[in-house]
């Protein structure tokens, strides 16, 4: 059975009383997952409900019922339990599970008798709405919310302000995801499925692999009596200000978008000849990227096409590499 707050998740009442009746334009949210991204939601969504906002947490539904009950004592939820204990679909219900466990949760919910107006929605960056078919065979309405955002850790309610969120669904379920993002302070944006598995590879260069070039930066010079990144740090923060401020290309500086083809060399050389670079990433990273930026600066016309192919061939994989 699912707990209510005046069993075990009674302590969290103090917060509540002060809060106006529900009405008909509250969305009542029910989270299923404990999670990074689930713990973030569930307390934005408590925040928004005690601001007087357009959302009310309803309750927190996990496999580890103690998370559960941690989140709802944190935020003032009515209620937690298992996923199993949710009992009836009703109001809107945001799946904060592992990506490979949508399917299995989803079918879980189809079980379950539906509310007229629920809608179950994903909140995973990969994937459409295909894990959750076994919820609209049975005529339940599905959708997927996906803050662009990094929720690591003890993110807050701050985390979702100023972002961007993808919408994928119907209309229908749009229109109400459409109301969960603005009243979380995130600008929505309707995508298609196709749009969507796109925007998460945007996101993955944007975010996971700006962190890797980091890790790679600090492992170019090892034995730096500072760590490298701090040293790199105003250099980055500049970067990041610049690509915002003139764009991806005219943001573009360094050796390879002046044609400096002997400083490129002379990098090459030095990664690949050093004894304490032994790291094959760091050459082969250097040349990938390198092509890249050959093409940018060719395509504003900083290079000639001659430079470029001649960079294109100091940069090209050496002899027999699988690349
Ligand atoms: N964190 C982010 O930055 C971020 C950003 C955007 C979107 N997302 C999306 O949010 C979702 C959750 O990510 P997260 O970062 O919050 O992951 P997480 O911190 O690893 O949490 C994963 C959650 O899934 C639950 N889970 C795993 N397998 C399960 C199963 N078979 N049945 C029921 N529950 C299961 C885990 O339960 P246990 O605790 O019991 O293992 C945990 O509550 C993913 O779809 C991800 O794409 C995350």
């Amino acid at each position: 059975m699912p707990a209510t707050r005046s069993s075990k998740a009674a302590q969290t009442d103090s917060r509540r009383p002060l809060l106006p009746a529900p009405t008909a334009n509250i969305i009542p949210c029910r989270i299923a997952g404990s999670g990074k991204l689930a713990r973030a939601l569930a307390r934005a969504i408590s925040e928004n409900e005690h601001n007087g906002g357009g959302l009310r947490l309803s309750g927190i539904f996990a496999r580890n019922e103690t998370a559960a009950a941690a989140i709802a004592r944190n935020t003032g939820a009515p209620k937690y339990g298992q996923i199993t204990d949710i009992r009836q679909l009703e109001g809107l219900l945001l799946i904060c599970v592992s990506d490979d466990a949508l399917p299995a949760v989803a079918r879980q919910l189809a079980g379950m008798p539906a509310a007229g107006g629920a809608l179950v929605a994903h909140l995973s960056g990969a994937l459409d709405l295909s894990p959750l078919a076994s919820l609209q065979q049975r005529g339940i309405a599905t959708g997927s919310f996906h803050p662009l955002q990094s929720f690591p850790e003890g993110a807050g309610p701050e985390t979702f302000r100023g972002i961007y969120a993808s919408l994928l669904g119907p209309p229908e379920a749009t229109a109400q995801l459409h109301r969960l993002a603005a009243e979380l302070g995130c600008t929505p944006l309707v995508v298609s499925a196709q749009q969507k598995k796109q925007l998460h590879i945007a996101a993955v260069f944007a975010s996971n692999y700006m962190v890797a070039l980091a890790h790679l930066a600090g492992r170019s010079v090892p034995g730096l009596a500072l760590p490298v990144t701090e040293v790199l740090r105003p250099l980055m923060e500049t970067t990041l200000q610049n690509i915002f401020a003139k764009g991806t290309t005219a943001a573009l500086t360094g050796p390879v978008s002046r044609g400096d083809t002997g400083t490129v060399q002379t990098h090459l050389r030095t990664l690949t000849a050093d004894p304490f670079l032994q790291d094959d990433t760091l050459p082969a990273a250097y040349r990938l990227l390198g092509r890249v930026a050959a093409s940018q600066a060719l395509s504003d016309g900083r290079l000639s096409p001659e430079t470029y192919r001649e960079l294109l061939t100091l940069l090209s994989e050496p002899h027999g590499s699988a690349g």
